[in-house]
């Protein structure tokens, strides 16, 4: 269930209020007793953060934050988390509703209700017993916060909440047909087309990756195309969007072992569920922005007829690859996605995948490992966004010297790379199917937390989503 916000004017004496401070500004005393303010002043000198007041049928939190003096995004972070803070208290306090009462800018009003909304989340469809919590409805009472941000603010943390929902749905309820419909009914939600290639289809086309990926699967593949074209489009070329949408990754032959690395691979498609998460935010907001996210979908399993290590498979671009590891799925599958994309004649595409351990080892959950070739000016507005909703980008060197690693004895190239650089040499793969401004999300690290992260939760973060719309939007208003 989403939690409901809108903006109110005025609040009632019984409202639960939520008062964010900033940097110890002035706040509204007049809402405390004498005996109050004295106790909230020693609880400021205890550096106490969160300060609840119970006051006769409501209760008050006082929220204080310390601003980061160089760097406003650090200060951003700083309230979502606060914000994420108060709705831990707001659900252990059993209250159902509560008002912001905040005299800041829009910017940190809206972090701290976003930390709040965020926090909120839950996935409790497979409970028995749900232990649900009570908080359901924020108000926001702020006169520099326009209900039009509120209603962008809840559209964007519903659409990370439907990715969310998707990673962390298991494979045996979510396989490849499965994720396809969900993007389908997301469309009809918010008004883009869907369009689904089923197996015979793909079969059609050669798509010699994904087919090779889905050999060792029961359930068919699937290829979908997700299209947001408003006639007030401030792009002529669309901006496209791809993602790795591999229902659960076993590794194939190349099996994973377990516990350790096959437990969590539900989580293998949250790239595609981030940009079909997207395309749903953007299209709800009515964005003026034309694009088009492709979601290749499969499992990766070792059966009967699965491929092999050694295998040489002719791609969707008619390349032909030497598979050395079956468990380098992602960009078998990715590639000919890549090569689909270049009909469109694209701005620029941005992939997201869960593609590498590498990736993951290398910066953990911190960040995202990128790498691409768009021009510095677009990488200085993906970074300024990325920092924006602090969900930074790490770049990682595209260099062609790296290509040596991927060369096979008998094939045009090999699947795996080797022992250096893994995150690098799968990215450089990918390359090879591009022939536009390309750049590489790799999200293995920060897709799926295995222990509470504030308000991105545990489990399923829906990685990449706010990153997403923080960059379509600042394009749609770009003139
Ligand atoms: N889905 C995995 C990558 C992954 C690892 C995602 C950990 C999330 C957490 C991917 O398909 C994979 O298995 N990659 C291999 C590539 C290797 C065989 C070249 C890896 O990283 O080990
Ligand atoms: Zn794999
Ligand atoms: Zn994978």
């Amino acid at each position: 269930m989403n939690t409901a916000i809108r903006k109110v004017t005025t609040s009632g004496k019984a409202d639960h209020l939520a008062i964010l401070v900033i940097d110890n500004a002035k706040y509204e005393s007049s809402l405390f007793s004498k005996q109050e303010l004295e106790f909230i002043n020693a609880e400021i000198k205890k550096k106490n953060k969160l300060i609840t007041i119970n006051q006769y049928g409501r209760i008050v939190f006082l929220q204080l934050i310390d601003t980061d003096k160089d760097k406003k995004y650090k200060t951003l972070e700083k309230i979502r988390r606060a914000g994420d803070s108060l709705c831990s208290a707001a659900n252990k306090n059993g209250i159902k509703e509560i008002t912001i009462l905040s005299d800041n800018s829009k910017e940190n009003t809206l972090a701290y209700a976003e930390g709040l909304l965020l926090g909120n989340y839950q996935f409790l469809k497979y409970k028995s017993s749900p232990d649900t919590n009570s908080l359901a409805k924020v108000n926001v009472l702020s006169k520099d916060t326009d209900a039009e941000a509120i209603k962008d603010l809840a559209t964007v943390c519903e659409a990370v909440c439907k990715a969310r929902d998707l990673v962390n749905e298991p494979v045996a309820s979510l396989n490849a047909t499965g994720l396809a419909k969900a993007f389908s009914t997301m469309g009809k939600d918010a008004g883009f087309k869907v369009t689904i290639f089923d197996k015979a289809k793909i079969k059609n086309l050669k798509m010699g990756g994904l087919l090779a990926v889905n050999l060792g699967s029961i359930d068919p593949p699937t290829f979908t195309i997700m299209e947001y074209k408003p006639k007030n489009a401030v792009n002529k070329k669309p901006i496209v969007l791809v993602g790795k949408g591999v229902v659960y990754d076993t590794g194939g032959l190349s099996l994973k072992p377990t516990p350790q690395s096959m437990d969590y691979m539900k989580s293998d498609m949250a790239g595609a569920a981030a940009v079909g998460a997207t395309m749903y935010a953007v299209a709800k907001q009515k964005l003026p922005v034309h694009v088009i996210a492709l979601v290749p979908a499969t499992d990766n399993r070792p059966d009967g007829n699965a491929y092999t290590p050694g295998d040489v498979i002719t791609m969707y671009s008619g390349m032909t690859i030497e598979v050395l590891n079956t468990d380098a799925e992602g960009r078998m599958i990715l590639a000919d996605a890549l090569h689909y994309a270049k009909q469109y004649k694209p701005e620029l595409v941005m992939e997201f995948s869960t593609l590498t351990g590498a990736a993951a080892n290398a910066i953990g959950h911190y960040g995202i490992v990128c790498m691409g070739d768009c021009d510095e000016k677009v990488k200085n507005s993906l970074n300024e966004s990325a920092n924006n909703v602090y969900e930074r980008l790490v770049e990682f060197p595209y260099w062609e010297e790296y290509d040596e690693l991927l060369r096979s004895d008998i094939a045009d190239m090999k699947n795996i790379g080797g022992a250096i650089g893994g995150a690098i040499t799968a990215g450089r793969f990918l390359s090879k199917f591009t022939d536009y401004p390309y750049m590489h999300f790799d999200i293995a690290g920060p897709s799926f937390g295995k222990s509470n992260d504030s308000y991105r939760g545990k489990n399923g973060t829906g990685v990449g989503v706010r990153f997403l719309c923080d960059f379509l939007k600042k394009k749609a208003s770009a003139k």
